[in-house]
């Protein structure tokens, strides 16, 4: 569809041209969802997402399809030649393509929206600074929490509460194995293989069950959350590797269930932040989401508490389409990580050990 008219007589803004780098588990259920939820999305938004270009080096059949769209192997090549408004970063990793990628989109004035907690938790602030210089928005609401717009809710739904703390369950392949262990007594190795033959783990499955994916995505968490600056390093980290299918069964039997936790609490001190097993009372709401699943908690002073919880990974567990929608929608100049950091009041703790 073009500028104009729409055949019903409305005004109909151009189209919101997208390009997609990286079609694994997430890119693949990102486009899906653009294809198959078209019609409802342009009404929705009363504008059209056109994707126009693609990017993998993997050109095995997708079981979606890709003959309308442009393929590029090289992803930095796509982004210097291609017109899209939107780039969407899928490649994952801290540091390589994924960053080059976005760096040079927002350079060139084009929006990004990306997934990836290893390189927001790490290079999130300067390539916020280069958003906000460019005009243009980073958005990485499927960062955190997969499925579950949590940045939304902390930045917009509950703008209003001074909050006390914001924790829960952030990878969704730990507390796969968690539950796993827990319900056939199996050991951690092999509900690990399990979840990594489901498309749940990272690349390197140490990024999960050693905390550190959870790390990431609590860094990023706690910066929207309480405006400190962001900070991988500052994040206590400790993983579920040494959790034993005895360990699960002595906690049930005290009535708790073990879970990964990535926990951002204001204290008179600072912020701390901290990832690790826990102790979770059977009585409590998280202690009863499983597999796959994540959950956030968040304490605010007025609202008191709310939980979301919603798929953590997999091909559903991606809102990146809601984030070109956020872009089309919201100012260029929506607030990002930078702004929120330069506004922090509160002073950050050192890691807890
Ligand atoms: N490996 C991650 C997880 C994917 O299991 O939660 C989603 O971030």
């Amino acid at each position: 569809m073009t500028a104009g008219q729409d055949g019903k007589g409305a005004r109909m803004a151009s189209p919101l041209k997208v390009a997609v780098a990286g079609l694994g588990t997430v890119g693949s259920g990102t486009i899906k969802l653009l294809q198959q939820n078209a019609d409802r999305l342009t009404e929705r938004l009363g504008r059209t997402i056109l994707i126009t270009a693609v990017c993998d080096k993997d050109h095995s059949p997708r079981d979606y399809p890709v003959d309308g769209y442009r393929w590029y192997d090289d992803a930095i090549r796509m982004v210097a030649e291609t017109d899209a408004d939107v780039i969407v970063e899928l490649i994952g990793g801290a540091e390589g393509p994924a960053r080059a990628v976005c760096e040079r989109a927002l350079a060139a004035g084009r929006h990004v929206v990306t997934a990836n907690k290893a390189l927001i938790a790490h290079h999130g602030m300067a390539l916020a600074a280069t958003a906000e210089a460019n005009g243009v928005t980073l958005a990485y609401e499927a960062a955190v929490a997969g499925g579950i717009p949590i940045i939304k809710t902390l930045r917009e739904g509950l703008i209003g509460n001074e909050r006390r703390q914001v924790f829960g369950i952030l990878n969704g392949t730990c507390n796969y194995i968690l539950t796993g262990m827990r319900d056939t007594g199996r050991e951690f190795e092999a509900v690990l293989a399990e979840a990594q033959a489901l498309g749940y783990a990272e690349a390197d499955p140490s990024f999960d069950v050693d905390g550190i994916d959870t790390a990431h995505k609590l860094a990023i968490l706690a910066t929207v959350a309480f405006g400190c600056t962001l900070d991988f390093k500052a994040v206590h980290v400790e993983g579920i590797r040494h959790v034993s299918p005895v360990d699960i069964a002595y906690a049930d039997e005290l009535g708790y269930r073990i879970k990964l936790l990535g926990i951002a609490a204001l204290t008179d001190r600072g912020v701390e932040r901290r990832v690790h097993p826990c102790m979770v009372p059977a009585g409590a709401q998280i202690a009863h989401v499983e597999g796959v699943f994540n959950a956030l908690v968040v304490d605010g002073d007025f609202v008191d508490t709310v939980v979301q919880v919603g798929r953590g990974a997999g091909e559903l567990d991606v809102l990146a389409v809601e984030d070109p929608v956020a872009t089309h929608q919201r100012d260029a100049q929506a607030l990002g990580l930078h702004l929120l950091a330069q506004r922090a009041r509160v002073r950050v703790l050192a890691p807890v050990v």
